[in-house]
């Protein structure tokens, strides 16, 4: 099936592969994007949890149970996950691998792979609160990647791997969800406004650092409407379980920040492209008028009760796990279904990838 409509200079190609169908977006015909290196969160970890002695992880069932035929490989959601959907459409590949994979191959690494651990943010402390990788770990696996590519390809091939890569960085919100609101050690040292300044700061630091190492593309993930997930509404949502409102505009000012350190990287930086992907918007969307895409439950996840379950709660002793997730946008109280990253990355990625070349 080929479906193809122009969308500026670009072009969205349907192909069937493997009897599902998926899109890929075409881009411009001089460009090649050999791999797509990954940091952040829950939101795009393959599993790079699995080891470690943590409660962030969700390498068992339900996890993974519409993953090749029910596989918990450490993704937290019921199937694939932002970075294997981003690679996909790019035309790179259909999974991108946890780096920490005990059976990653050389080809995995060459076609790029996640640095990503569940539960860590842009703020140290909260990869630190949960025993997890943070981002400066995760520089400091990739400098190792970075050397095991040199070893195995030559100091060309990885540079030029490096600079013609897709990155995505996708983290933020466990800085806001718990360690700003919910525990009292950053609120005593920073306002809201204060805490904002130092998280996206911390992102400015980082971003630089990615492009000392060699990254020249770049998609920064905004925060979601983080009022609005299941585990939040349960938490300060009240009786009602509303979203919460503080918690989203907390979101919003984030997302305003981040955007002005893309564009002032942008100008300082004129060899690479850091792109603000707006997940914001078309989240609270789908959370506001789910029906013209088919799905009905927009405030609980499909694991277990919906209001709480996420990691090492969701698990196989939930007895209320709903069956059919399809109607799900949650599906546990923190992470969107399969389905719903599907439809969210390629509407994100129709939008910005224009901006790349
Ligand atoms: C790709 O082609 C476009 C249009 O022909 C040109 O402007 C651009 O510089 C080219 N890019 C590269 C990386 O060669
Ligand atoms: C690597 O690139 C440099 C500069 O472009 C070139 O001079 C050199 O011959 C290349 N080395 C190899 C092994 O291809
Ligand atoms: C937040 O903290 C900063 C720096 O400590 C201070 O300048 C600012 O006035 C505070 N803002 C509010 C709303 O309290």
């Amino acid at each position: 099936m080929t479906n193809c409509h122009l969308l500026a200079a670009l072009c969205v190609v349907f192909y069937s592969i493997a009897g599902g169908s998926y899109a890929i977006v075409r881009l411009p015909e001089n460009v090649t994007i050999p791999a797509v290196i990954v940091f952040g969160d829950s939101i795009v970890d393959a599993g790079n949890n699995n080891d470690l002695f943590t409660v962030c992880k969700c390498n068992f069932p339900p996890y993974g149970r519409d993953f090749q035929g029910g596989k918990a490989t450490g993704r937290f959601s019921n199937g694939k996950i932002p970075s294997d959907f981003l690679a996909e459409e790019l035309g790179v590949k259909e999974l991108v691998p946890a780096y920490l994979d005990p059976t990653i191959q050389m080809d995995d690494l060459l076609t790029g792979v996640t640095f990503a651990t569940g539960c860590s943010g842009y703020d140290p402390v909260t990869g630190a609160i949960y025993g997890v990788k943070t981002l400066t770990d995760q520089l400091n696996s990739f400098r190792e990647y970075i050397e095991i590519l040199k070893a195995a390809v030559g100091e060309n091939r990885t540079a030029s791997i490096l600079s013609q890569s897709m990155y995505l960085v996708a983290t933020g919100t466990n800085d806001f969800t718990t360690t700003y609101f919910l525990l009292p050690d950053r609120r005593q040292q920073y306002n809201l406004s204060s805490y904002i300044d130092f998280t996206a700061s911390a992102a400015a630091g980082f971003f630089q650092e990615l492009y000392g190492l060699g990254a020249r593309r770049v998609v920064v993930l905004s925060l979601p409407p983080q009022g609005c997930l299941p585990s939040q509404r349960t938490l300060a949502g009240g009786i009602l379980r509303l979203c919460v409102e503080e918690y989203n505009e907390a979101a919003m000012l984030f997302n305003s920040k981040l955007m002005s350190v893309t564009h002032s990287l942008n100008n300082q930086l004129p060899d690479a492209k850091f792109v603000y992907a707006d997940l914001y918007n078309p989240l609270l969307l789908l959370i506001n008028d789910p029906r013209p895409t088919g799905f009905e439950v927009v405030n609980r996840g499909c694991c277990g009760s919906g209001d709480v379950e996420v990691a090492i709660l969701c698990n196989r002793f939930d007895l209320f796990t709903c069956t059919d997730d399809s109607v799900y946008l949650f599906w546990d109280s923190y992470h969107p279904t399969q389905r719903a990253y599907k439809l969210l990355v390629h509407q994100l990625l129709t939008k910005i990838i224009n901006d790349f070349f």
